[in-house]
């Protein structure tokens, strides 16, 4: 599949990281340049995504194998891809997405453990070709994100995970950007909002100067 004239963008990062702040300052940026944009995330942007979702992040479901997270998180990303990102970018639409595959290396690989190769086989099936033009990684220290994130109320399934879990997440997403810099650029998620926002669109620059008439 082509997706020649809409960019595909994904954020990710781990909690508290301010993906959300970052994500609103996003879209009016991109959109004050004229250019339609689609804003999703992962696990979601579809009903049934939603659904996978809920039961994913519901921490009375103690009981979900490692295999079934990985599946479950497959599960909405081919949905997502085929109900929003193709038609999305095949319009000429841009596409901001809150996590995408990337994600499954960090948390289910790195943090629970599945194989690698077991991920990379699941994304060429499910992703059908589609990877992000741009990752835009919002890098933090671990108790930095954790001391953030618990102001926000009762923890869910995953945020519920012990330090450990989320260092093995954060070295994932490092070294996959390390892997493939010119598609991720890192951002020190430590700095103000202001900054965090200016960083990121700077890294958009390049693709947005190449997606103007
Ligand atoms: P968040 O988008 O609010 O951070 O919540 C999504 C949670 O789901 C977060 O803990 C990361 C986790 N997640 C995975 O474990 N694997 C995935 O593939 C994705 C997309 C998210």
């Amino acid at each position: 599949m082509s997706h020649a004239q809409g960019k595909f963008i994904s954020i990710e990062g781990g909690e508290g990281a301010g993906k959300s702040t970052l994500l609103a300052g996003l879209r009016a940026c991109i959109e004050q340049r004229g250019i339609a944009l689609v804003q999703t995330r992962e696990p979601g942007g579809t009903p049934l995504g939603e659904a996978v979702r809920g039961v994913v992040l519901d921490p009375a479901q103690h009981a979900l194998a490692a295999e079934t997270e990985l599946l479950l998180m497959f599960a909405s990303r081919a949905q997502l891809v085929r109900e929003v990102i193709v038609p999305a970018l095949q319009a000429g639409q841009w596409v901001l997405c809150d996590r995408f595959a990337d994600a499954s290396y960090a948390y289910q690989g790195a943090g629970r453990g599945q194989p690698v190769e077991r991920i990379a086989e699941l994304e060429r099936w499910a992703c059908a070709g589609i990877k992000p033009d741009r990752t835009l990684l919002l890098d933090l220290p671990v108790a930095t994100g954790r001391a953030r994130a618990a102001g926000r109320g009762d923890a869910d399934r995953i945020e519920a995970e012990a330090d450990a879990f989320f260092e093995r997440v954060r070295a994932c997403y490092r070294e996959r950007a390390a892997a493939e810099p010119e598609r991720f650029r890192v951002i020190d998620a430590s700095q103000s909002p202001a900054v965090v926002l200016q960083a990121a669109t700077d890294a958009l620059a390049g693709l947005i100067g190449a997606s103007r008439p």
